[in-house]
C-alpha cells in the first residue's frame, strides 16, 4: 500500500471529497450512547478554527482518489493554580472503509507526527481508540495528571510528548479549539451543515 501511496496537504478542491470520505469513515464506527455521526460537519468547522494547523492538514491518495485524511489543531492544557502549556490535537482521522487495515490510518498518523516534530511542537493530546493510539507512543493523559475540560479522565483520553518532559509538570485541564463545542452543541448547525452535505451527496 505505502508504495502506491501519496501523502500531501489538503488544497480547497479536496474539501468536498475529504467531507464524504470523513462521513463515510465514522458512519462505520458503532460505539455505545454514539447517536449520529458528525465528524464531517467538525472538518468543516476545523478549517476555519483560529486554532487550525493547515500544515498539519494532510491527506492521502491512492490512484489520484482520496482515501485518508487526518486535522489537527492547537490546544492548551490550563493548570488550577495558572499557567499553560501548549500541545496540539489531532482529529478526525479517516481512512475509507474499504481500505481499513491497510496502514493508510498509520502513515498518515506517522507522517503527520514526523511533521509537527519538525515544527518544534511539543506534545499531543487526543480522544481516540486506546486500542490504536498506544502503537503511536501514546499513553493514558491522566498519567500526566491531565483532565478533560470538566475535570474528568477518560480511557480514551491520550498524551504523547513530542519533546520529552514537555507534560512532566504540566497537570491540568485540557482545553481545545472551539470548533469541537461547535460540533457537539450546535444542533441547528449541524442539522443545516447536513442537509446541505446530503443534498450534494452523489
Ligand atoms: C481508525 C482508522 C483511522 C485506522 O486507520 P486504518 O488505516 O484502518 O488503520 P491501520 O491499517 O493503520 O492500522 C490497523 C490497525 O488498527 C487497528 N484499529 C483500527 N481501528 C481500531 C479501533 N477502532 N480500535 C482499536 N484498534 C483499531 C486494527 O485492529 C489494526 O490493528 P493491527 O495492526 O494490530 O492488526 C480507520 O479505521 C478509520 O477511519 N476508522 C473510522 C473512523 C475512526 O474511528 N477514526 C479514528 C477515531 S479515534
Amino acid at each position: 500500500m505505502k508504495n502506491y501511496m501519496n501523502i500531501r496537504i489538503e488544497t480547497s478542491s479536496d474539501y468536498a471529497a475529504v467531507e464524504r470520505l470523513t462521513f463515510a469513515a465514522f458512519e462505520t464506527m458503532n460505539l455505545p450512547g454514539r447517536t449520529h455521526t458528525s465528524e464531517h460537519f467538525l472538518v468543516s468547522l476545523l478549517r476555519s478554527d483560529p486554532w487550525f494547523i493547515p500544515e498539519l492538514d494532510f491527506v492521502a491518495e491512492v490512484s489520484g482518489e482520496i482515501v485518508g485524511s487526518i486535522f489537527y489543531s492547537h490546544s492548551k492544557i490550563v493548570r488550577p493554580e495558572g499557567g499553560e502549556t501548549g500541545t496540539i490535537t489531532f482529529g478526525p482521522v479517516s481512512v475509507a472503509p474499504k481500505l481499513h487495515g491497510r496502514g493508510i490510518g498509520s502513515a498518515l498518523i506517522r507522517h503527520s507526527l514526523e511533521r509537527a516534530r519538525q515544527m518544534y511542537l511539543r506534545a499531543v493530546l487526543i480522544m481516540g481508540h486506546p486500542g490504536y493510539y498506544p502503537r503511536f507512543g501514546f499513553t493514558g493523559a491522566a498519567n500526566f495528571g491531565i483532565t478533560l475540560a470538566d475535570g474528568a479522565g477518560h480511557d480514551a483520553f491520550m498524551a504523547l510528548e513530542l519533546v520529552p518532559g514537555t507534560l512532566t509538570a504540566a497537570g491540568g485541564r485540557w482545553q481545545c479549539a472551539k470548533a469541537f463545542d461547535i460540533c457537539e452543541n450546535n444542533t441547528e448547525a449541524f442539522e443545516a451543515y447536513h442537509r446541505r452535505f446530503l443534498s450534494n451527496f452523489p
